[in-house]
């Protein structure tokens, strides 16, 4: 890393409506550097790199990029001048190739127009080179979320940028993808290129980062060499107070005596992935599906909330044994399920967050069709204050919230559900480490009321800091069950390398 300063924002100030996002705020990138932007859901990282990057347009400040005053006014402008940015929404063209989408802007030419052939054999080196095995020919609409992503960051990387901005590039990549996406890190870094990286995975802070800049409701906090920080400070500065109880353990002891059984499930399979799942959740419990990314949790989420109907086993719920054919069914049963991609689960972006809120039990809080408005409000304003919601109210236009006070909405959709069994598939994903300890108590809470709770996570951590139990899973079938204080980051780690070992000497012999 030099001390040649690439980046310099001075005295940005930046308002929204009823939001200062931005209060004259200082932040500087050194060329070489990997540079961690960190802060709470709606502390205005993004806002700070869309003023960068020209696509809001600042009240105040200045910007200058190698030591000379810049103003950008498109996304267009500044990648341009080597400023390449990834958004933490996708941006790309569904119905364009992959090819396409890597080179948008700058394909290569020849006399007739764009020379498909270059462009596609380039494009095939460089996702080759990422470990990306995908036909470039075909519509990016048709690759899956994490392919698509790592097709966004082939784009930035490749387009002779001084500068890569990568505004929560990990969170819907594996540790695979993730590992590769460092490697490439590094690589850039060694070119002197600077990296602008933002993230709610503390561990990853640690592991790329060089420095570290910290906001606060728009304001800048501190700047420090990673090295010279620890966790615990780097999440107290994150939330403005010491935040030793948000890394402890959450969850008491599970006394199962005389409680009922929500969820049953005995070997669920399907063709898709499912080769023989147990499941219990009893009220109350919070039981943890832990593996490896592919392993199955999602799908055995799908199957026993009615969205994949063909599958073979029982589930029963409540002692009684069901078989639905689509999620309604299993919602009238009790069931919910906070799926892990908010974009799927359907965020209506032009309501509002009263709207998203309760869209689901509009017909509960109704009598003879007319709205129950004041309970409505009641309900509203109850979830914003336990999960502390940043929004100037619950009138604002959802897609107006930083990304993790949406996820935050959709989670409070569910919860006003007052359900027997939840499914939290990654519910804190995109979400910052005070609103996650928020969400975690929450999940207690909701366990205390009597609700189970079934939490998928690849976050082991939380798993621990959660659960009761632990069922843990790989390719499809159970390989552990871990209970109280057996639960451990460890142990999870060792039942998923055992399972493999077992299944190898299972092919093998
Ligand atoms: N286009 C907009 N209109 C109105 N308010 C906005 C707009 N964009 C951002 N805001 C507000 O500005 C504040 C900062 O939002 P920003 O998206 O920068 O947060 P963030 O730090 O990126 O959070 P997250 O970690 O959740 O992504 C939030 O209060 C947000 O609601
Ligand atoms: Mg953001």
């Amino acid at each position: 890393m030099s001390e040649r300063v690439l980046l310099e924002m001075r005295q940005i100030d930046k308002r929204f409506p009823g939001v200062h996002a931005l209060d004259h705020v200082d932040f500087k990138v050194r060329a070489g550097e990997i540079h961690a932007l960190m802060g709470e859901n709606g502390a205005g990282k993004s806002t700070l790199m869309k003023v960068l990057t020209g696509l809001y347009a600042k009240d105040s400040g200045e910007i200058l990029l190698d030591g000379k005053p810049v103003s950008f006014h498109s996304p267009l402008e500044s990648q341009r001048a080597g400023v390449s940015t990834i958004y933490q929404e996708i941006n790309l063209i569904p119905y364009l190739s992959v090819a396409e989408n890597i080179f948008l802007g700058r394909q290569p030419l020849n006399r007739t127009g764009i020379d498909w052939r270059a462009m596609e054999a380039r494009a095939g080196k460089i996702l080759a080179e990422m470990g990306v095995d995908v036909d470039v020919t075909q519509e990016l609409r048709r690759c899956g979320t994490a392919i698509q992503q790592m097709i966004a960051i082939a784009r930035a990387i490749f387009s002779d940028a001084r500068l890569v901005v990568m505004d929560e590039p990990t969170s819907s990549l594996d540790e695979k993808e993730t590992a590769v996406l460092f490697q490439q890190m590094r690589r850039l870094k060694e070119q002197g290129l600077a990296i602008i990286f933002i993230s709610h995975r503390l561990d990853e802070i640690f592991e790329i980062c060089d420095t570290v800049t910290i906001l606060k409701d728009g304001k800048l906090v501190e700047e420090r060499p990673v090295e010279r920080l620890t966790k615990l400070e780097l999440v107290s500065k994150m939330i403005g107070r010491d935040a030793s109880d948000v890394l402890r353990r959450k969850n008491g002891g599970y006394d199962a005596a005389g409680k009922r059984t929500v969820l049953e499930a005995r070997n669920v399979a399907n063709e898709v992935k499912l080769r023989g799942i147990n499941v219990t959740v009893r009220a109350g419990e919070v039981v943890g599906l832990a593996g490896l990314l592919g392993s199955g949790r999602t799908e055995f989420a799908r199957v026993a909330f009615g969205q994949d109907g063909d599958y073979t086993g029982e589930l029963e719920i409540n002692g009684q044994p069901v078989r639905f054919k689509s999620p309604r069914g299993a919602i009238d049963r009790g069931l919910a399920y906070c799926a892990e991609d908010r974009k799927v689960e359907g965020i209506f972006p032009h309501m509002s967050v009263r709207e998203n809120m309760t869209i689901a039990i509009l017909p509960k809080i109704s009598r003879f069709g007319i709205l129950n408005a004041k309970k409505q409000d009641e309900i509203v304003e109850r979830y914003i204050r336990s999960l502390n919601i940043k929004t100037p109210g619950a009138g604002q236009q959802i897609h107006n919230l930083s990304g993790g006070n949406q996820q935050k909405v959709l989670l409070a959709r569910w919860l006003c559900m007052e359900p027997d069994l939840i499914i939290l598939d990654e519910p804190t994903r995109g979400i910052d480490v005070g609103a996650k300890s928020e969400i975690e108590s929450l999940i207690q809470e909701i366990a205390g009321r009597g609700i189970g709770v079934l939490l998928i996570s690849s976050e082991l951590e939380e798993l621990v800091r959660n659960c009761h139990r632990v069922v843990v899973i790989r390719d499809g079938r159970n390989v552990g069950d871990l209970e109280g204080g057996s639960i451990s980051e460890e142990n999870i780690m060792e039942r998923i390398a055992q399972g493999a070992a077992k299944e190898e000497g299972h092919e093998n012999g």
